[in-house]
C-alpha cells in the first residue's frame, strides 16, 4: 500500500433516507443490527429528532443542508503506530480539520474550528459535528461522526450560534449530496494523517485553524469578564489562554461572549 492510499475508503455505500429521527441514532440502530459497514453514510434531507452537542436539538429545515453520519471503524486506524484509542482528540481534530477543508473550499479562508469542532465562518456558525460512540474503555469500536453542516438554508429558528449557510455566504445553492461524497474526501485525507502522521502535526494543523487564535476574545468566568488571548488548544484538549499567565482552561471552565 502506498503512504497515500486511504486506507478508509467513505461513502461506500451512501445511503440516502428521506426522514429520519435522527442519522446519528439510525448508524447507531444500524451498528447494533450488525447492518452497518465502515464507510457508510447515511444522509437524509430531514430530521424530526437531530441530536445536537450536550443533549440540544440540531434543527434544519427540509432538504436544505447537509445532514449525514459516517460510521468509522476504528480498527482500520489500528495499523498506524502514531495512534491509540484513547486519544479521543485525534479523531475529533481530524473530522473538523476534514469538515473545516471542506467548508473552506467553497465560502474560503474565513472558515475556522471553534473548539472542540464547531465550523465557524467569521463569527458564525456554519455546521456542527456530534461525534458519539467511539470507544470503550481500550477496546476498538465504531465512531459515529455526525455532521450538520448549513448549506442552502437562509433563515435560521434559533440565534445560537450565529448560524450562517454556505447560500448566505456564496449566494448560490448547492447540492447537498454532491457535497455529502466531496466532504468524504476530505475526511479520508484527514483520517489517512492520523493515522501516518505524528498526533504532534495534526494538533498543530488543528491550531492553525483555530477560532479567534492569537486573538484577544471576551470571556466569562464566575460572572466576572475579562479578556484574554486564544493561545492553542493542547495535546490533552484544553484550550489555553493568556491572562496574565497561560491558563489551561476545561470544558465550561469559561463563556465565551461572542
Ligand atoms: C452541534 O451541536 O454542534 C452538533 C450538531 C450535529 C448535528 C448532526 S446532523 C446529522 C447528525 N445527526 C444528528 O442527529 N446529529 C448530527
Amino acid at each position: 500500500m502506498s503512504p497515500a492510499t486511504p486506507i478508509i475508503t467513505l461513502g461506500e455505500p451512501l445511503i440516502e433516507l428521506s426522514e429520519i429521527d435522527s442519522t446519528n441514532m439510525y448508524a447507531m440502530e444500524q451498528i447494533h443490527a450488525q447492518k452497518a459497514l465502515s464507510g457508510s453514510v447515511y444522509q437524509t434531507d430531514f430530521q424530526t429528532n437531530g441530536k445536537g452537542q450536550h443533549g440540544r436539538i440540531w434543527e434544519s429545515h427540509r432538504g436544505e443542508n447537509l445532514l449525514c453520519t459516517y460510521i468509522l471503524e476504528l480498527n482500520a486506524l489500528k495499523q498506524g503506530k502514531n495512534w491509540v484509542p484513547s486519544e479521543q482528540l485525534g479523531l475529533s481534530a481530524a473530522v473538523a480539520l476534514g469538515a473545516q477543508a471542506f467548508f473552506m473550499e467553497f465560502a474560503g479562508e474565513e472558515t475556522k474550528i471553534k473548539k472542540p469542532n464547531d465550523i465557524y465562518w467569521r463569527d458564525r456558525k456554519a455546521g456542527g459535528i456530534l461525534i458519539e460512540n467511539m470507544v470503550k474503555s481500550d477496546r476498538w469500536g465504531k465512531a459515529i461522526i455526525g455532521m450538520g453542516i448549513n448549506i442552502n438554508q437562509t433563515t435560521f429558528d434559533t440565534i445560537e450560534g450565529k448560524p450562517v449557510s454556505l447560500k448566505q455566504i456564496t449566494g448560490k445553492s448547492f447540492d447537498p449530496i454532491s457535497l455529502a461524497k466531496e466532504l468524504c474526501q476530505h475526511l479520508e485525507h484527514r483520517f489517512l494523517v492520523l493515522e501516518n502522521k505524528p498526533f504532534d502535526q495534526l494538533l498543530s494543523a488543528y491550531n492553525n485553524q483555530l477560532y479567534k487564535k492569537d486573538e484577544l476574545v471576551p470571556f466569562k468566568r464566575n460572572n466576572i469578564q475579562f479578556q484574554a488571548k486564544v493561545n492553542g488548544v493542547d495535546k490533552d484538549g484544553h484550550l489555553l489562554i493568556m491572562h496574565g499567565v497561560e491558563e489551561r482552561i476545561r470544558f465550561g471552565e469559561i463563556t465565551w461572549l461572542l
